[in-house]
């Protein structure tokens, strides 16, 4: 088992850009600058408008797509210096996504997309791989729904299926993206309990995306992103601009 710290910094971004040439040839600057360190046991979270950057940023900062300037460090090593076998392995070990768009195995069982992280994996987790997958997706609610084909599960329950995949290898940071989209406010409060509660158990770094302030606000730290700048927020604000905070005990 790996060494765990508080005070371990798994990913820094270090005035991070990143734009992208439309057809008409001018170019669309997405992130502007975004400096933000993540350490093993962090809890972050993200709000902004759509279309601001999130996930453009949530990739970068989960190595799967490469800032246009400005430096990405994952555990103090730069990422832009690895070759690319090195940074799939580093990425595979360490990284667990939520994707907004599930990105789950169509035609395949919900089973075989949560084994699927430890296909690669060495030792017990690749041995157990089975048992392991069937006791995440029991972790999520789904323990009845484990042989379903995954595109024939309903939105909420795809969801969960991309939760427990995310989290079968026991990343040390944990990236969702509106983890809780298609989700009733019942399960999402438990699925968000579950994250939280998986990130504590394995001192993980839980970076959160999301458009509800209940969900931000479960976190420790919380950020907002506007127009591709990232900056702290401060949630209790939101909170009282927001229709959401009426009748709730959030
Ligand atoms: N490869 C790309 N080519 C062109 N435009 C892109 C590309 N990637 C992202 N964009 C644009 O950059 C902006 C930010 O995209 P991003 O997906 O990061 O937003 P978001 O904050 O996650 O939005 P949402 O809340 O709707 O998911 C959007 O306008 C998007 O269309
Ligand atoms: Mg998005």
């Amino acid at each position: 088992m790996r060494e765990r710290n508080q005070l371990v910094t798994l990913v820094a971004l270090d005035e991070v850009t990143k734009s992208v040439l439309l057809a008409d040839d001018s170019r669309l600057e997405i992130l502007r600058g975004v400096t933000l360190e993540v350490s093993a046991g962090d809890h972050v979270s993200i709000v902004g408008r759509s279309g601001s950057g999130k996930s453009t940023l949530l990739n970068i900062l989960g190595m799967l797509d490469a800032p246009t300037t400005g430096t990405v460090a994952f555990e103090g090593r730069p990422v832009h210096k690895m070759r690319s076998g090195r940074l799939d392995r580093v990425r595979g070990d360490n990284v667990g996504f939520v994707f907004q768009q599930f990105n789950l195995l169509a035609g395949r069982t919900a089973l075989d997309n949560v084994m699927m992280p430890l296909g690669h994996a060495k030792g017990r987790l690749f041995w157990k791989r089975r048992a392991i997958a069937t006791d995440m997706l029991e972790r999520v609610g789904l323990g009845h729904r484990i042989d379903q084909i995954a595109d024939r599960l309903s939105g909420g329950e795809q969801q969960r299926v991309a939760i427990a995949r995310a989290l079968v290898r026991q990343p040390v940071l944990i990236l969702a993206d509106e983890p809780t989209g298609a989700l009733d406010i019942d399960t999402g409060a438990s699925i968000m309990a579950l994250l939280d509660e998986v990130a504590t158990e394995t001192d993980a770094a839980l970076v959160t995306i999301t458009h509800d302030l209940h969900v931000a606000a479960r976190a420790r730290r919380h950020y907002r992103l506007d127009a591709g700048h990232l900056a702290p927020t401060d949630l209790s604000r939101a909170f009282e601009a927001s229709t959401l905070a009426l009748g709730t005990d959030a």
